[in-house]
């Protein structure tokens, strides 16, 4: 194990439980810090604003909202927090971490710089272009007849970005012209998504399998997470509107070892080596959305943060210790760490609201299982807790359910079972997570 270091004390021994701030209040967010409440090296876990679930762990939830930078970093500098783990990628574009590191606060995820390969698509874009990473063809626009005069020549569909955040609503797939004129109207003219929608990317539509991976990178040194496979659509058999995701698990034997390397040697080893030549000194988690096409896997999209609902099943299956992960990342020891993955298949199923991703109740008493088995986990998504005690629904997304297994079929097995022990009125689930997978290991 690691020593650790307390940065707020020098008298303090070099093995001092920490304290860990997690900032954010979703699934990945309970799952974060349910690992943090496991670590041996952590005594003390706060969230900001947090959930119930990861309450019910004991976790002490402040009412910060995660992209109130002030208050977050007042709230660790007040409670002498030693290491802030942020999950969403809002804060981390604000600049979180650069505002914690003048606080001399330790922080897993990128700094601004590094945020805006998720905050600035085009930005992303000219990056991967500038270092030969293999992606589909792009350009960017601010003015709506110049993008309109481009689309009079354009292969349908074509793909109509808005290039900052947007809350996973910013992409258009454009079936033919005149809705990807409409789109370019809705965006720059009508400022459909504000600030992110000045500017545009028209894109390529890449067509393949899309899959992803996560790269923990520290400077130089990265490590690629095992594989794992969301479920963005709606209804079973991926079909229906795009959701926050839907239910994944790990591994996703979509990349084999060969496509793995080849991942590697084209987009994973150029991007780190890239960010190190543009000065960027990533220390966090780095996404990339990958299509698999006839041509190789082709990069759609960075996001400077975990998954979620991947980080449900990724999370689970490290055998080491994931704040030692995070703070190896932090301290650069990144390259010296010997990272364990549990031989284990995970599973997460989202219990969601009927009607998301559109409307939804909110409210809704939720019947929680009493008691969990060993390798069952419940993380909370979109949950709040009332004056007396009952756990409501308040979201779209309102809990997951995760399971592990010696494989894929008694890990889904045991995921839907305790799917089947959770009931409110309005329970919408998928109940094709992994099926795919599953399927092709049994023909
Ligand atoms: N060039 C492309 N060709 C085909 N499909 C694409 C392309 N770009 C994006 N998509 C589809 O649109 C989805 C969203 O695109 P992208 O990942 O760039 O946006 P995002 O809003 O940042 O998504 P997320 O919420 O996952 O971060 C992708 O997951 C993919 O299904
Ligand atoms: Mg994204």
């Amino acid at each position: 194990m690691k020593m650790i270091q307390n940065p707020h004390s020098e008298n303090m021994s070099e093995q001092s439980p920490l304290t860990v701030l997690v900032v954010g209040s979703g699934g990945r967010e309970h799952t974060l810090a349910w690992a943090c409440q496991k670590s041996p090296l952590v005594q003390r876990v706060i969230a900001a604003p947090g959930n119930p679930g990861m309450a019910k762990d004991g976790c002490e939830c402040e009412n910060v909202a995660a992209d109130n930078i002030e208050e977050i970093v007042q709230l660790a500098v007040e409670t002498c927090v030693d290491l802030v783990v942020v999950g969403p990628e809002v804060p981390l574009s604000l600049g979180l971490v650069d505002a914690l590191a003048q606080a001399g606060i330790m922080a897993y995820g990128p700094k601004a710089d590094g945020a805006l390969f998720e905050a600035s698509k085009s930005h992303t874009k000219a990056f991967l272009l500038k270092y030969g990473i293999p992606t589909g063809a792009a350009d960017s626009f601010e003015d709506a007849s110049a993008a309109k005069e481009y689309l009079n020549t354009a292969a349908y569909p074509i793909v109509i970005k808005a290039d900052g955040l947007a809350a996973g609503k910013g992409v258009i797939i454009a079936e033919d012209h005149e809705t990807a004129l409409q789109t370019v109207d809705d965006m720059i003219v009508g400022a459909k998504f504000g600030e992110s929608s000045k500017t545009i990317l028209i894109e390529e539509c890449l067509v393949g399998e899309e899959t992803s991976i996560h790269v923990i990178v520290s400077g130089s040194d990265y490590i690629i997470l095992p594989t794992s496979q969301d479920h963005k659509p709606i209804f079973e058999g991926d079909k229906g509107p795009n959701t926050g995701g839907m239910g994944a698990y790990s591994p996703a034997d979509l990349i084999d070892d060969t496509l793995m390397q080849r991942i590697e040697a084209e987009i994973v080893k150029p991007s780190v080596d890239g960010l190190v030549a543009e000065g960027v000194d990533y220390r966090g988690t780095l996404y990339i959305g990958l299509m698999i096409t006839t041509t190789g896997p082709k990069v759609i999209e960075f996001n400077v943060r975990f998954g979620d609902p991947e980080t449900q099943v990724l999370i689970p299956r490290l055998e080491t210790d994931p704040v030692e992960i995070m703070l190896a990342t932090i301290k650069g020891e990144l390259g010296s760490l010997d990272v364990k993955i549990k031989n284990d298949y995970a599973i997460t199923v989202v219990l969601a609201s009927q009607g998301y991703p559109e409307s939804y109740p909110k409210g809704e008493i939720i019947s929680l299982p009493k008691t969990l088995e060993d390798n069952e986990m419940v993380f909370h998504a979109g949950t709040k807790k009332d004056a007396d005690g009952n756990i409501l629904t308040n979201g779209g997304r309102v809990l997951g359910a995760t399971a592990l297994g010696s494989n894929l079929h008694e890990a889904a097995e045991k995921a839907y079972r305790l799917c089947d022990r959770i009931s409110f009125d309005s329970k919408y689930l998928r109940r094709d997570i992994g099926a795919k997978e599953l399927n092709r290991q049994t023909t």
